[in-house]
């Protein structure tokens, strides 16, 4: 579904990605974890059109992502939360999510040619289908409510939500469980298990709680230092010497 072959970039002198090659296949849930500054990041910022890399080619269901503008992306079905929770924090839950869905909506200046009725039975429409995905991801109560008032583990599904409302193929997370209690992280893990079970979602996922990683993840890659390091099953992974050795010696610990 996802391939990305050949990957290079950097940013002054420092090469953030070297040669990176990965292919994510549909309903897949693939993890990329690695070190602090590993790249991780970095390739999702390439995938979705913010970063040009140097080198190499990223395909989308055979689309060549690189010759696409961020929008065009997210169109095809590429959809991604932030590191940085970014939440549109003067606006009410159910407007962010709002503000999601209208990256899935065809042009308005079409939708007005249909006429007033049409247009509003469309907004109803939208809007009843954000509460339906608020409700989903247990925010049902906090629909009015002013997005950056919100507790870290609510704006951290808000973002989630409104990146479903857009309804991508594809969705990237870049540390979701960030910041999470344990008790959110678990209930994170199952609902990405059920976006990908019920819903046919592909998730490719950054993150460092291991438990959360090693207990939904299909196949993980590791990066280290822009590299691909070690790819494999879970368990694989976390017997390989190389892997083990990359987090001792960032003194990451994680
Ligand atoms: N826009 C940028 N300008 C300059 N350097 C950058 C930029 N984006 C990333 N880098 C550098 O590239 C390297 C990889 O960064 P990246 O954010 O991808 O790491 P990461 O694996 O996501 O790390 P973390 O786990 O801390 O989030 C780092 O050394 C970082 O400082
Ligand atoms: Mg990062």
């Amino acid at each position: 579904m996802l391939s990305v072959e050949d990957l290079s970039i950097s940013f002054g002198g420092l090469d953030a990605l070297s040669g990176l090659s990965l292919e994510v296949t549909e309903r897949e849930i693939f993890a990329l974890i690695g070190p602090n500054g590993a790249g991780k990041s970095t390739v999702f910022n390439v995938v979705t059109g913010l970063y040009r890399p140097s080198r190499g080619r990223v395909t989308f269901r055979g689309d060549d992502l690189l010759a696409l503008a961020p929008h065009e992306i997210a169109r095809r079905g590429v959809g991604r939360t932030f590191q940085n929770t970014e939440v549109f924090r003067q606006l009410t839950a159910i407007d962010n999510v709002l503000v999601g869905r209208h990256a899935h909506l065809r042009s308005g200046v079409l939708r007005g040619a249909f006429g007033l009725a049409s247009v509003r039975r469309e907004e109803a429409e939208a809007r009843e289908l954000a509460r339906r995905l608020l409700a989903r991801l247990g925010l049902a109560e906090v629909a009015d409510t002013e997005a950056g008032s919100l507790p870290l583990g609510y704006q951290k599904r808000l973002e989630l939500a409104r990146a479903l409302a857009a309804e991508p193929r594809l969705l990237l997370l870049d540390e979701p469980a960030g910041g999470l209690n344990p008790t959110e992280t678990q209930t994170l893990m199952k609902l990405i298990q059920r976006l990908r079970d019920e819903s046919g979602l592909t998730l490719l996922l950054v993150e460092h709680d291991m438990e959360l990683v090693m207990g939904i993840s299909d196949r993980v890659a590791v990066l280290d230092y822009g590299r691909k390091i070690a790819e494999g099953k879970p368990r694989e992974i976390a017997a390989d010497p190389a892997v083990v050795e990359a987090y001792l010696g960032s003194g990451d610990g994680a």
